[in-house]
């Protein structure tokens, strides 16, 4: 049976995640660099990279840049801003938890998983199977930015359901409804968008289900896989992270160069 993250990632709902992001991407990609500061000219992997908003910004900043997603819609839109800023960039659909096929161990610099692209597998086994295939293609010594939800602030802001109307986009409304569901540690979300800018109205209705993690069962899991904690701060693009307040939390963690 298919899992909603293959069938969610569409042109709408990419279209009302993106459009606002473009403002911060380039403040997010530089305290990216400033943090994690890879040799010039490395390698960089970004998972789930989406319509490739970072992806092109660490290129033109003269990394060799690689993204992944499973998204065919957004790897095209992906591919056609590259090509639109002349930047050369591999852009390749796969499952961030299966991408052994695509690299080889030890190939990169620095991994990112950005904008809350962590959690998303039925099991929570499988999450952890993304981050051990991500150490592997890290060089030791490498990093990885992990950007997703925080448990702490999720339980707190969803102790009951909350649904709410907009117009993210001109001419196009939404109802967005979350609550979180304490014995599966899961948020459960609905979105219905109805788009009216065509002639012809049309409705996108999707659902998400998220694992969420706190900072401390986030922090033993990327310790689990052998990464060393290095640094913690809240949501991109920046701030200091606070366990109970910060809906999101930002960790870069190195693979040691002892794993060599
Ligand atoms: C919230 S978006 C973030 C995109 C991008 N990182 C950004 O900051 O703009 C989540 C992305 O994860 C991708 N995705 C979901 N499940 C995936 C999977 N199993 N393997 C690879 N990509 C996946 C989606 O297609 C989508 O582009």
């Amino acid at each position: 049976m298919k899992e909603w993250w293959q069938s969610f990632f569409v042109p709408i709902t990419g279209e009302i995640m993106f459009s606002s992001k473009t403002d911060t991407s380039g403040s997010e990609v530089d305290q990216i660099l400033q943090m994690s500061h890879p040799k010039k000219g490395g390698k960089i992997l970004d998972l789930a990279c989406g319509s490739g908003r970072h992806s092109i910004l660490f290129s033109k900043k003269g990394f060799l840049t690689t993204g992944l997603d499973y998204s065919k819609f957004y790897l095209n839109d992906a591919r056609k801003a590259s090509k639109k800023e002349r930047q050369r960039i591999d852009f390749i659909q796969g499952d961030m938890k299966n991408i052994k096929s695509h690299f080889k161990p030890n190939t990169f610099d620095l991994v990112v998983s950005l904008y809350n692209s962590f959690g998303y597998f039925k099991k929570r086994s499988a999450d952890s199977q993304m981050l051990r295939e991500v150490y592997r293609v890290l060089k030791p010594g490498g990093k990885f930015i992990i950007n997703t939800l925080n448990a702490g602030s999720v339980k707190a802001k969803l102790k009951s359901s909350i649904s709410s109307g907009r117009e993210p986009i001109k001419n196009v409304f939404m109802i967005d409804a979350a609550r979180f569901e304490p014995d599966q540690k899961k948020i459960l979300c609905e979105w219905v968008i109805i788009d009216t800018r065509m002639t012809k109205t049309k409705l996108f209705r999707g659902k998400f289900e998220q694992n969420v993690y706190t900072h401390t069962e986030l922090k033993a899991l990327l310790k689990a896989t052998g990464f060393k904690v290095k640094i913690v701060w809240g949501l991109l693009p920046g701030g200091k992270f606070e366990p109970n307040k910060t809906w999101h939390q930002t960790i870069l963690v190195e693979k040691p160069v002892r794993s060599l």
